[in-house]
């Protein structure tokens, strides 16, 4: 039952499996915190530990024996207790240390390098899209000036992480095309990877093949499977338009993702999203929860839940694992990938791993961090500055700040706040619970139980938890 266990925690975690070492000898002293959390399940129990972003789901034994180990133990003292766990003192022992190791594993280190660049190529769009986190005021049709962007990230030097992303975003990329292209090329000399995301009906016409070549991934967005549904949101003929251009990039063999924002008008689609990007041939379809910002928020559109939103894609899985494929970047990956890793991040990365930078070069910490006081210098700057004042922005948002009202809540190390330029923006002060904290949390820890029940029932034979 323990060599089980242990099968379990390895499968529920990225980081697993090694420097595990022999047992232990019958005199050392076991003792391990009780965790935070404790649900149950099926005569399954998931474990949390808060402050050290540890998780793991185990059966009703390995439940009994961390309980015993909330006080110190010895092996000896509990065989004594349960003489049967005799013959499994090696795999107690592998077990206990190996949630040890969990509970121990070491911070990130305090300097961190930029894993994303978002560039607003223009704030201009020609659509006027209801779930929009621009609001009117802040369209401009100022462009990007690329070549002062690139002369600021070739200047970053290390400060930029040879794996990081370049996203190129707006109002409309493709207003400004010379703009995308030429970012796209940079990247690929970079060998950074580079990825925009347009509404699809702006002709892209004789671009494609330069897209092509620069190696850039594309985004279309498309906010429902049903032109109905889209157009509600997006305006009349952009269903369209944008699937035309999708299915124009797919036969230019463009890696293509279907963006979708999920909101409850949409929300009933979300099957029928993931079968329209299978059946146009699109690499990844993309579902992502709203946001309350910009238009979004004056326009009184209801996000749909999270946990709405994962147990619809889980449910559509559970139908048809193969559209699993599909999701790469969005929530539902985003998430798994996220409790995957035990995590000792202190906050959302927001101006230590994100910058963003404006159409006239400002640079502030994320796409959602946006207004003046966030502002963390332009393009014109030395990068030493922009970083310093990121890192101040950063330790501005932890969640580890005793004064942070998230600083005790257990599954901090995975929300990590939710999103802190949403919170500013809607409530006027960055260090809120977000407002949507119980789905938040209630999502955490639906995507653990779903994390581990491929591990779990392909050893116990369950069909399901
Ligand atoms: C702001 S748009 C800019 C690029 C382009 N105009 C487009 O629509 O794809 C970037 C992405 O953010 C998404 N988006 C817009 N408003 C949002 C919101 N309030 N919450 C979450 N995502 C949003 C869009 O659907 C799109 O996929
Ligand atoms: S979501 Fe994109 S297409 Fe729609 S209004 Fe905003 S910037 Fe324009
Ligand atoms: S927003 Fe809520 S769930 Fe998220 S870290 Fe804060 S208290 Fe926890």
């Amino acid at each position: 039952m323990f060599q089980q266990a242990l099968n379990w925690i390895n499968g529920q975690h990225r980081q697993s499996g090694e420097g595990l070492g022999p047992g232990s000898s019958g005199d050392q002293v076991w003792h391990i915190r009780p965790p935070d959390l404790c649900q149950e399940k099926s005569g399954l129990f998931l474990h949390v530990w808060g402050p050290e972003g540890y998780w793991h789901i185990v059966d009703g034994e390995t439940h009994e024996l961390l309980q015993m180990t909330g006080q110190p133990v010895t092996l000896a003292d509990l065989v004594q207790r349960r003489p049967e766990w005799g013959v499994q003192r090696e795999m107690i022992a592998k077990v206990l240390r190996k949630v040890t190791q969990g509970l121990a594993h070491t911070a990130p280190p305090t300097e961190t390098q930029i894993e994303n660049v978002s560039l607003n190529l223009t704030q201009a769009c020609n659509l006027h899209c209801a779930t929009c986190y621009l609001s009117d005021r802040e369209r401009s049709p100022q462009k990007l000036d690329a070549d002062a962007v690139i002369y600021f990230l070739e200047k970053l030097g290390s400060r930029l992480s040879r794996a990081a992303s370049i996203s190129l975003l707006g109002g409309e990329p493709f207003l400004n095309p010379e703009g995308v292209l030429a970012m796209a090329e940079w990247a690929q000399r970079r060998r950074l990877s580079c990825n925009v995301s347009t509404n699809g009906t702006v002709p892209l016409g004789n671009v494609i093949p330069q897209i092509r070549r620069a190696g850039l991934r594309v985004q279309v967005s498309l906010d429902g499977a049903a032109a109905r549904t889209n157009d509600a949101i997006r305006g009349v003929g952009s269903y369209e338009r944008a699937l035309n251009t999708a299915q124009a990039l797919i036969a230019g063999k463009i890696h293509t993702t279907l963006c979708m924002v999920a909101c409850r008008e949409n929300l009933a689609e979300l099957g029928d999203y993931l079968r329209l990007a299978r059946r146009i041939g699109a690499s990844e379809a993309r579902i992502l929860p709203l946001k309350r910002l910009g238009n979004a928020e004056q326009n009184r559109l209801e996000p749909a839940p999270q946990l709405a939103i994962l147990q619809g894609i889980a449910a559509e899985l559970a139908h048809d694992p193969s559209l699993e494929t599909l999701l790469q970047s969005d929530l539902y990956a985003i998430m798994r990938n996220l409790v995957r890793d035990s995590s000792r991040r202190g906050s959302c990365g927001s101006g230590t791993q994100t910058l963003l930078v404006q159409p006239d070069g400002g640079i502030f910490p994320c796409a959602n961090s946006t207004w003046a006081e966030g502002q963390l210098g332009t393009v014109k700057d030395a990068p030493e500055s922009v970083v310093a004042k990121g890192a101040q922005w950063g330790a501005g948002i932890s969640i580890d700040k005793l004064s942070h009202p998230c600083y005790a809540c257990v599954v901090k190390r995975w929300c990590l706040a939710g999103c802190p330029g949403e919170t500013q923006q809607r409530e006027g002060a960055l260090r809120n619970r977000h407002w949507n904290c119980a789905d938040l949390k209630e999502s955490i820890l639906f995507m653990m139980w779903q994390n581990s029940a491929a591990e779990t029932v392909k050893e116990t034979g369950r069909t399901r938890l």
